[in-house]
């Protein structure tokens, strides 16, 4: 096997990291990338995340030309048109604009979760902004009950762009925010989760304890 020719910027704890490399092992290309790992925070950019990417954001992919793809809508397009199994992202038609949109509702989930964690993680308590806290956790909660209402058998109906953000979504929440038990409120998203993270992809990505 020859070696990676690619580099993926990686923390194990970031979701949408996390997207990248369950899609990379659902797809058979998990060996086509090394992982280089860093912590960039929001008061602390890496400078190796830094080169040909300003925004400094994970994940980010150094192609072997030495150009960099990111954010990591973008690199899971990219990889999607790399293998020959079925898309995980449909390419158009109703299908494409949908599973999208769906992963768009993950992406909310993630953003909102991670500021969370960014606010009370790495700020003062005397610093922490309640409202706007609790607008946060209300965009999640908003979003599972959608997908409660109206997603699950689409998130069922295969493992795709879709379900795969959704998972790393919840993964998160249980990983940085225990405390919101959503389980109770969203039972039928609870079980589907239940059992996709049962998958190899999602098992080996798991978040570090
Ligand atoms: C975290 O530790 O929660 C985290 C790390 C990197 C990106 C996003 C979140």
């Amino acid at each position: 096997m020859s070696a990676p020719s690619m580099t993926l910027f990686h923390n194990p704890a970031s979701p949408f990291v996390r997207k990248v490399c369950v899609l990379l092992i659902e797809t058979g290309q998990q060996d086509r990338v090394a992982l280089h790992a860093c912590m960039p925070t929001p008061v602390t950019p890496d400078a190796d995340v830094l080169q040909g990417n300003p925004t400094g954001k994970i994940p980010a992919l150094r192609l072997a030309d030495g150009s960099v793809l990111h954010d990591s809508r973008v690199i899971l397009d990219y990889f999607d048109h790399q293998h020959v199994g079925n898309p995980l992202i449909p390419r158009d038609g109703c299908a494409r604009w949908r599973r999208l949109t769906l992963a768009s509702m993950a992406e909310g989930i993630m953003d909102a979760a991670v500021l969370v964690r960014y606010e009370t993680a790495m700020r003062p308590p005397e610093k922490h902004w309640a409202p706007w806290l609790e607008e946060q956790r209300n965009k999640i909660r908003r979003v599972l009950a959608e997908l409660e209402r109206d997603a699950i058998a689409e998130l069922a109906s295969h493992f795709d762009i879709a379900a795969i953000s959704v998972a790393c979504a919840l993964g998160y929440i249980d990983f940085r925010h225990p405390d919101m038990q959503w389980r109770s409120d969203t039972p039928k998203l609870a079980a589907w989760y239940a059992e996709v993270s049962l998958r190899p992809s999602m098992q080996q990505t798991q978040p570090p304890l």
